[in-house]
């Protein structure tokens, strides 16, 4: 196996090991939302964010303990993102991660709450490392809100919505893609850089380029693969996007000029970063997401 096959999988198992542990707390009173909550966040992700936010951290001279906390307090965000996306009055998609969605499992009030909670328990989770110092505790904090909120993922789930039917320019895309997807994986990459101690600017802009180029990517292989993709290896309902009357990049581009697109930010991403000593296993992730088919 590669060094980046291996890192991937060792982070995914360390980060699935602490989530566990995050989410084992629960009151008898009212088991299901637990239940849920589990149900949103274990088994079963790719768990991108948490790796770009070890990686940059390893990179830049941090330890992996440092960023443990901060890497899952984001994905219980991305978690609570995608049981709100899959919802009927949003996407209504009934397949995620290969298994029924949250609504279709739980209810829709249930999987409702059960994103509120994730949502909340994600600056539980930033906010009880003991051992940060807490100039870092509080900018990792603060860039998971800004990120994460209207100025972030949520402003760019309400373009996604917005322009359902619509056409909108390629540019407009762009800034649809950088907010909605682009955001958590800039926020990732940033808690990264935070955790490591690092409050180098040009280092920082180098890795926002990076994480900017990659962002923007990963939404077009997402849109890409919700056309062309297999449902069982993506894990999701194959047409959504049509169905619901989506503006991707397939809006209005074909699959070929979408992956020339996603080629070009790749090359970008990599050469904003290569510079850098330790940058392979982040310069191969780059090309991970280009090539990955789930
Ligand atoms: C899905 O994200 C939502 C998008 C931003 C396209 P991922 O593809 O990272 O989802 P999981 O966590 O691996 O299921
Ligand atoms: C959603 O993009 C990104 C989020 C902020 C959840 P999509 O709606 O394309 O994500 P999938 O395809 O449902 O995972
Ligand atoms: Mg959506
Ligand atoms: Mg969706
Ligand atoms: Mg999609």
């Amino acid at each position: 196996m590669s060094n980046l096959l291996n890192r991937l999988k060792a982070d995914a198992e360390a980060v699935e090991k602490a989530l566990t542990a995050y989410l084992s707390r629960e009151n008898e009173r009212y088991p299901v939302l637990f239940d849920a909550m589990r149900y949103g966040v274990l088994g079963g992700g790719k768990r991108v964010r948490p790796f770009l936010a070890i990686e940059v951290c390893r990179m830049l001279g941090g330890k992996t303990e440092d960023v443990m906390p901060y890497a899952c307090a984001l994905e219980h965000i991305h978690s609570y993102s995608l049981v709100h996306d899959d919802m009927p009055c949003m996407d209504n998609d009934v397949l995620r991660r290969g298994k029924p969605t949250m609504h279709v499992k739980y209810g829709e009030a249930n999987a409702l709450l059960c994103g509120d909670a994730l949502l909340t328990k994600a600056f539980e989770i930033a906010t009880e490392n003991e051992n940060a110092d807490p100039k870092i505790q509080s900018r990792a904090v603060k860039s998971i809100a800004d990120l994460s909120g209207a100025f972030g993922m949520i402003g760019g789930q309400m373009l996604d919505l917005a322009s359902e039917g619509k056409n909108i320019s390629p540019e407009d895309m762009r800034y649809l893609h950088s907010l909605k997807t682009g955001a958590l994986i800039k926020c990732a990459c940033r808690l990264g850089i935070i955790a490591s101690g690092c409050t180098d600017e040009g280092i920082t802009a180098d890795i926002d380029e990076y994480a900017r180029c990659i962002g923007i990517t990963f939404q077009i292989i997402d849109d890409i693969l919700d056309k062309t993709g297999d449902e069982a290896t993506f894990g999701k309902s194959i047409g959504s996007d049509e169905k619901q009357n989506k503006t991707t990049y397939l809006s209005f581009m074909s699959v070929e000029e979408a992956y020339s697109e996603a080629d070009k930010l790749t090359k970008k991403a990599v050469a904003a970063i290569e510079k850098y000593e330790n940058s392979e296993v982040l310069t191969e992730f780059a090309a991970w997401l280009y090539a990955r088919k789930k």
